[in-house]
Parts: structure tokens; sequence; C-alpha cells
């Protein structure tokens, strides 16, 4: 791109603006500035700048109600294991993580997967999860490729972190990295902020960029090409997934489901989970920012909150429809917030008070095109303890506390007896590589193998 065609873009879209410091920069911060224009999204920014000027509120056309949700019998739950075991060992199913995020909550100085996690060893959320796709691979004697969404901030870190450790002994064939989309930030006025002279701030699209950067990196192909039906997607957070969860995929299959989600109780009618709403007949998340007080503690006449079930953002994508959707303009989410910007002086400021706005999608927004959603009700102490906070509820602290209580149930449940408190807290911290033992039928070999039972 040249300098007089940037103009000429940046002109037509009303964006001048963002050249006005071209003549004091240098070579290589003009090249770097060129880049980014060129690489602009504005049918995206013009999407942005409609939201912010219209100041309307979109007014639901009805009130939502609270979705089916499926809650297994053991022999429904045997059977469903056992068509998701028959769908993975025939190479079926894909795993996709969006790991394109910034962490900010936590104060985490680099990509969060890489963050220490492992009570014992300080191991990082990437290893748990990683190690268990492994002890997939080995269990069902398939290839499971691995696709991992990382974003500008944090793409080149991740693939070194990754190639540092071996890929965690998967098989880096089968580890395949894209990148999200980054989008610009706008001021009040519609316009994209500059935070240098030369440089435009951008902050990735949200994961609900995950399908169409799928599609422009080639994974769709590429997942199409391995025969791939089910795509399990799960978040980088939460340590406890049980990753391709046969008999989540079992019964996402048996029910031929578009999209599949995992829900458990909220601890309280204002835990920061999106909600699984209905409205005419089509499912949706409402988000829990979005949620309104009524609604987040609305009780059924028995006194259990109406709207009961979170997402915790585990689910099963079947792959026609994810392809279906590649191509579709998600809703945007705005966001006012503090952003780092250029004077007019060239100095660079920080600001006290949120001063602009950023824009995300999201990716359960695809919920209503689906025409078959499947609601599948887990227990939350077996399954997710998520890293979102540095201190306090969803924390390192409480996410390592909820890894051992589960791993300490494993070990009494295969008859392994482990020193423990009399609150059944573990009196040892514990650890187990998921590629030792998956799960407690695993554990239960190894014990044997021991004790020498
Ligand atoms: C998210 C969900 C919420 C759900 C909860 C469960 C959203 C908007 N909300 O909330 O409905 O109940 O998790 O734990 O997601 N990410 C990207 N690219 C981005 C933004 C995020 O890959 O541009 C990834 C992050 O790396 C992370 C995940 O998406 O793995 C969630 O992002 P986060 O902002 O932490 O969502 P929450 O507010 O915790």
């Amino acid at each position: 791109m040249t300098f007089d065609r940037a103009k000429q873009i940046l002109e037509k879209h009303g964006q001048g603006h963002v050249l006005r410091f071209w003549d004091a920069l240098d070579a290589g911060e003009r090249a770097h500035l060129l880049d980014q224009i060129a690489g602009l999204d504005f049918a995206s920014v013009a999407r942005m700048q409609a939201l912010l000027t219209s100041k309307a509120v979109a007014v639901p056309a009805s009130e939502p109600t609270a979705p089916e949700v499926v809650e297994l019998t053991p022999d429904a739950r045997a059977k469903a294991y056992a068509a998701g075991e028959a769908e993975i060992r025939a190479g079926r199913v894909a795993v996709l993580l969006v790991a394109g995020g910034q962490g900010s909550r936590l104060g985490y100085d680099g990509p969060k997967g890489a963050y220490a996690i492992g009570p014992v060893t300080g191991r990082p959320l990437f290893f748990f999860h990683a190690r268990k796709i492994v002890a997939l691979c080995r269990r069902y004697g398939v290839r499971i490729p691995f696709y991992v969404m990382t974003s500008d901030v944090n793409d080149a870190a991740t693939r070194s972190y990754f190639e540092e450790q071996n890929y965690f002994g998967l098989d880096r064939n089968d580890v395949i990295f894209f990148v999200q989309g980054m989008w610009p930030a706008l001021d009040a006025k519609g316009r994209i902020i500059l935070d240098r002279p030369g440089h435009i701030f951008m902050s990735p699209d949200g994961h609900g960029g995950t399908l169409t950067a799928l599609a422009k990196h080639g994974c769709l192909e590429d997942m199409e090409r391995r025969g791939i039906t089910s795509v399990f997607y799960f978040q980088v957070d939460n340590p406890m997934v049980e990753i391709a969860d046969p008999a989540f995929i079992g019964l996402h299959m048996s029910r031929r489901a578009d999209i599949s989600l995992k829900l458990c109780a909220k601890r309280d009618a204002k835990e920061g989970l999106g909600v699984v709403v209905e409205r005419e007949g089509r499912c949706e998340m409402v988000e829990y920012t979005e949620l309104t007080d009524e609604q987040a503690h609305r009780r059924t006449a028995a006194g259990e909150l109406y709207f009961k079930y979170g997402s915790v953002a585990i689910h099963v994508f079947s792959f026609a429809f994810m392809k279906a959707e590649a191509d579709k303009a998600l809703p945007l989410h705005i966001a006012h917030k503090k952003i780092p910007v250029c004077a007019d002086d060239g100095t660079a400021v920080k600001p006290e008070k949120n001063n602009g706005y950023k824009f995300e999608k999201f990716i359960f927004d695809v919920l209503p095109d689906a025409k078959t959603v499947v609601n599948l009700a887990f227990d939350r102490e077996e399954e997710f303890s998520p890293v979102k906070n540095a201190s306090g509820s969803d924390s390192p602290a409480t996410c390592k506390r909820d890894m051992q209580a589960k791993w300490l149930r494993w070990f009494k449940r295969a008859g392994i007896q482990m020193p423990a408190h009399a609150c059944g807290v573990s009196a040892l911290p514990l650890e187990i590589d998921p590629a030792y033992a998956l799960d407690v039928t695993d554990l239960k070999k190894k014990g044997i193998a021991l004790t020498g039972e």
C-alpha cells in the first residue's frame, strides 16, 4: 500500500486523521502504519460507527424463557459415551481452543495458557489441555487435530512456548495455530484511535472471530480433509475441562445438533456466566453483563433460580454448521474502556477515565441460527474451575484447590489411600499428569500396578 492509496481510502471513510503525524514518522514506522491501514476492515468499522451513533438499545421481541436442559441418567450417559467414543475412534473429532484473549483481569503478562497452575509442578494451563489430547490419542489410537486460536497480542509467544515445551508430547503436525482478527477502537465521534503517532490501537475482535479466522487460515479446509464432523470447543482458562468428553459428543451426535453446550447450576444469581435462553423457538445467549437484575434473580415457585444454569463456554459444533456460519456477520458488542491515546503533540497519554470504545464478536451469537441445540447439565466440581481473577473467586488458588479435590476423589474411588484432612482436603499437594491418568479408570489401572494387587 502506498501513502497516496492509504490517504485516499482513509479520507473516503472519514478517517484522514490517522495520517496526521506522517511527516514525523521514520521509514519503519511509516511502513508499519501502511500495513495496519491495509489490514483495516472498513465494513466492520462502519458497523461499529453505526452502533455507536444509533444509541438504540435493541428491544427484544419477546420475553426469554429457560431452555430445556438434559440431565443424563446413568444409562443414557453410558449409551452417549459409547457413541461419542466411536466418533473419536473414527478420527472425526477435532479440538478447538480459543486463547487469543489478553488475560487482563488475571494481570498476567504473556499468553494466559502459559500461566502456572499445576499445584505441585507449576505446569501451565496449556499443559493440562495438551496432555488430555495426548491421552485421548493414545486411548483411541487416532490423531486428534488441536486448533489453537491466538491473536496478534500473543501469537508469537504462544507458538514459541509450544515449541519450547516440545508440544507437550503432541504431534506437532496436529497442532494448528491460527490468528484471529484485530479491530481498531473508536472515540466517541467514531474516529479510529492512534496510541502512538504512527500506530493504530488494535485489539482482538472477540472469540466470535473464530469462525472467520478458521476459514481465512485454511483450517476449515484442513478439517474437511481430515474428515472432521464434530468440533469440541473450549476456553483456555479452565484446566478442569473434560476435553472431547465422549458422553457430550455422543449426545450431540444422537440429537443431530448444530451446537451443544455444557451448562452448570450457577453459584448465585449474579455469577459471571452467560445464560442460554429460548426466544420464539430459538436459543440465544444472554451474557451476564446483559442479564437484567429481574432476570438474574427471578425464581420458580419452588424457590430455584428460574435462569438456573450458566454456560461455561464448552461446546460441540457440528462441522457442517460451523462451515455454514463462517461467513456470517455476527452482531457487535461494545465496551467503553480506557484506551491509550496519542495527544495532538504526539505524546502518549494513559487516560484516567473511559475514553473510547472497543468492539467484539461473541461465538455464541451463532446460536439463533442453529436448528437443534442441546444443553447438557454437568457437575461443576468435576469440570469447571476457571482462572479469571488474580485473587478471590475463580482465581489460581480456587482452581488449584478444585483440581486437587477432584484428584483426591479419584484416588478414593480407585481405592488408593491418600492422607486427607477431616474436611476432605488432601493433606499433600496433589497433581496428576492427564497423560498418566485421564480419568479414574486409568488411575485404577495405575493404582493396581503401584500396589501390586
Ligand atoms: C466467558 C463467556 C461467558 C462464560 C464464561 C465461562 C464471553 C464474552 N463470555 O466470560 O459467557 O459464561 O466465559 O467461563 O466470552 N478470547 C479469545 N479472543 C478474544 C477474546 C477472548 O480467544 O478476542 C478467549 C480467551 O482467551 C478465553 C475466552 O475467550 O479463552 C474467554 O474470554 P474472557 O474474556 O475471559 O470471557 P469471560 O468474561 O470470562
